[in-house]
């Protein structure tokens, strides 16, 4: 049977799940490639890290050079995190005339017009399924089967580590920080998982989605985010009595000609799909003009699941469809989509507001009026009783709004956060009921 020698580069957790599946699944993937995928080099920084995979002898180096000038090697796996000196790198294998796959969305978040218009430059390819939900094969889906649509609607819970995170709160009442030390000890994490709990990891993948499936060229910072690093127990448990459950939620929606992105904790209603997405899983729902609406569920982070999207793109790419693909798509070309931002002030949304009040007469009317002015609509409110008889101690007011503009709840929780009866600081979430 024909040979493809492939190489990787960085052997952390992903790199070694490649090296396994390469290794131990040899019949399976030259089945699928119609040649074997013999893995000829991997380059790592330190050779003499333990590992938990033995390598056949000769395979592992240090020497990014035994990749660059083997020109028999056509196709490496770049799976080193971070940007530098992943981009160097990256440039360095396109110049040398490889096919890149790679996992690191961060780097295409940040870099991909650069990366992409020189692989078209010099007539290579980047596939990079791994790079967003890990498993789920969500890159494929929007850019080639869903294609015959216009998608409207993209959501979706894109971070396993902050959905394994407030799925333990929510159903152990865990520790926050003995969830984060758990999900980087199960490979979930990234190496600094504070860009995991604050959103930024979500708006690097929705912004890679955003153009995908809308042509959009946003940069991720652009993109209006919260994490759930600040999100309350209290929060959580109040949520639940009313049906709901909080989750990290990334948004992308065409109205018009405007799209709307963000990245929020969201009260989704229990029974809803994305409410019972549970743990390290990922899920996203696209809705398209014609094919309706579409959900894909499945874990998005840790070894094997990241693996097996890598591996995966590993055969297209020997099998030639990844070539394809990628000059069909024109990827983070400068070609105009005509989809402009939608203002996050003039987005709309249901709201669950939790207010610590002061338990006076007239507080309740006070904070009724300004949501009022602010063209606010409440939907319910709840308030349990204290066993003290009024006062000054702090009590917990929550109140669910009907739709409103995300600038109106912006000026009118302002507002209250000066009322003397208010302690500053009140919370406001977003409520997904569709
Ligand atoms: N750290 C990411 C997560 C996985 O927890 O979802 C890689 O994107």
């Amino acid at each position: 049977m024909e040979k493809t020698k492939v190489a990787v580069v960085g052997m952390g957790v992903v790199g070694s799940g490649v090296a396994r599946l390469l290794l131990d699944q040899g019949d399976r993937t030259a089945r699928h490639a119609g040649r074997t995928l013999w893995l000829e080099r991997v380059v790592v920084r330190d050779v003499e890290r333990a590992r938990e995979l033995e390598l056949p002898a000769g395979v592992l180096s240090d020497d990014l050079s035994l990749i660059i000038d083997d020109p028999e090697i056509k196709l490496v796996a770049q799976l080193i995190g971070g940007l530098e000196p992943a981009r160097t790198i990256m440039l360095q294998l396109l110049e040398s005339g490889k096919d890149i796959v790679t996992a690191n969305k961060a780097l295409l978040a940040e870099h991909g017009g650069e990366l992409f218009d020189r692989a078209r430059e010099l007539g290579r390819s980047i596939a990079f399924e791994a790079a967003v939900a890990g498993g789920i094969p969500i890159i494929t889906s929007i850019g080639q089967c869903l294609s015959a649509n216009q998608i409207n609607l993209l959501q979706g819970i894109l971070n396993g580590t902050s959905n394994f995170i407030v799925t333990e709160m929510e159903e152990h009442g865990a520790d926050y920080a003995a969830t984060v030390a758990q999900a980087q000890k199960l490979g979930y994490a990234e190496a600094d998982p504070t860009m995991d709990v604050d959103g930024s990891d979500v708006a690097q993948k929705l912004a890679i989605l955003a153009h995908l499936a809308f042509g959009a060229r946003v940069h991720w910072q652009d993109i209006p985010r919260q994490g759930i690093d600040r999100l309350s127990p209290t929060d959580i448990q109040y949520a639940s009595q009313l049906g709901y459950r909080i989750k990290l939620i990334a948004v992308a929606e065409r109205t018009d000609q405007r799209l709307e992105l963000h990245v929020s904790p969201t009260l989704v209603r229990m029974g809803r799909p994305l409410a019972e997405v549970r743990g390290a899983y990922n899920a996203v729902s696209v809705v398209g003009d014609a094919v309706g609406r579409t959900f894909f569920h499945g874990l998005g982070a840790g070894q094997m699941p990241t693996a097996s999207a890598v591996v995966a793109d590993m055969i297209d790419t020997a099998v030639g469809r990844t070539q394809i693909t990628f000059r069909t798509l024109e990827l983070w070309s400068r070609r105009e989509s005509g989809v402009g931002l939608l203002q996050h002030r003039e987005s709309s949304s249901r709201f669950y507001l939790r207010f610590s009040v002061n338990d006076h007469p007239g507080v309740l009317a006070q904070i009724a009026g300004i949501l009022g002015e602010n063209a606010i609509s409440i939907a319910s409110v709840m308030q349990h009783e204290s066993s003290e008889n009024g006062g000054d101690h702090q009590i917990p007011l929550i109140i669910m709004t009907h739709s409103a503009s995300e600038g109106a709840a912006q000026d009118a929780l302002a507002e209250i956060d000066q009322l003397d009866s208010v302690q500053a600081g009140s919370i406001r979430m977003r409520v997904l009921d569709r």
